[in-house]
C-alpha cells in the first residue's frame, strides 16, 4: 500500500548554548529537491485543512513550532494519524495519499516542503474522484 511510504523523518540538529538549527537537504535529509515551501498558522483547533490528494507533488511537513495531527489515506482502505509536535521531525507524505491536518494548537506554524512548485490541477479535492483513479476506474 501507498502509506507504506508515508514516515517520521528525523533532521540533524546542531543545538548549542546559543540554540537550536536544524538542517533539512533535498535529496539528503528528504528523498527529493526542494522547488517549493509554504506555512501555515492562524488555524483554530476545530480547522481541517489539506483534504486532498497530489498526483505528483510530494511533501514533508514540519511543526517549526506548536502541533498539528495529520489523517492519511491511500483510498484503499488504508489510514494511518500522525502527531506533528518537534521542529526537528518531519512526516513524509508520497505522491496519491489523501490527507487532513487537523488540531492545529494556537501556536503552530506548519512548514511544507513539496517537490514540485504549484500547480492546482494537480490536486485531487474530491475524495470519492481520489478512491476512484487509486483503482484505476477514474
Ligand atoms: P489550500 O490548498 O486550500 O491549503 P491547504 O492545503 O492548507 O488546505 O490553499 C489555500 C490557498 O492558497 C488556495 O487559494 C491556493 C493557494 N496556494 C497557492 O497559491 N500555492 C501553494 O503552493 C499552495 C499550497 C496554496
Amino acid at each position: 500500500m501507498r502509506t507504506d511510504s508515508v514516515r517520521m523523518l528525523e533532521f540533524p540538529q546542531h543545538g548549542d548554548e546559543r540554540g537550536h538549527l536544524v538542517v533539512v537537504e533535498g535529496m539528503k535529509d528528504i528523498p527529493f529537491e526542494i522547488k517549493r515551501v509554504f506555512y501555515i498558522y492562524g488555524s483554530d483547533a476545530n480547522v481541517v485543512r489539506g483534504c486532498h490528494a497530489n498526483r505528483r507533488s510530494e511533501f514533508v511537513l514540519i511543526n517549526v513550532a506548536g502541533q498539528s495531527k495529520v489523517r492519511v489515506r491511500d483510498g484503499v482502505g488504508n489510514e494511518a494519524v500522525f502527531s506533528i509536535n518537534r521542529p526537528h521531525t518531519g512526516l513524509y507524505l508520497p505522491r496519491m495519499v489523501w490527507k487532513d491536518m487537523y488540531d492545529f494548537s494556537p501556536d503552530s506554524v506548519l512548514l511544507v516542503l513539496s517537490s514540485e512548485p504549484y500547480d492546482a490541477e494537480e490536486y485531487i479535492r474530491d475524495y470519492d474522484a481520489f478512491v476512484r483513479e487509486v483503482s484505476g476506474h477514474a
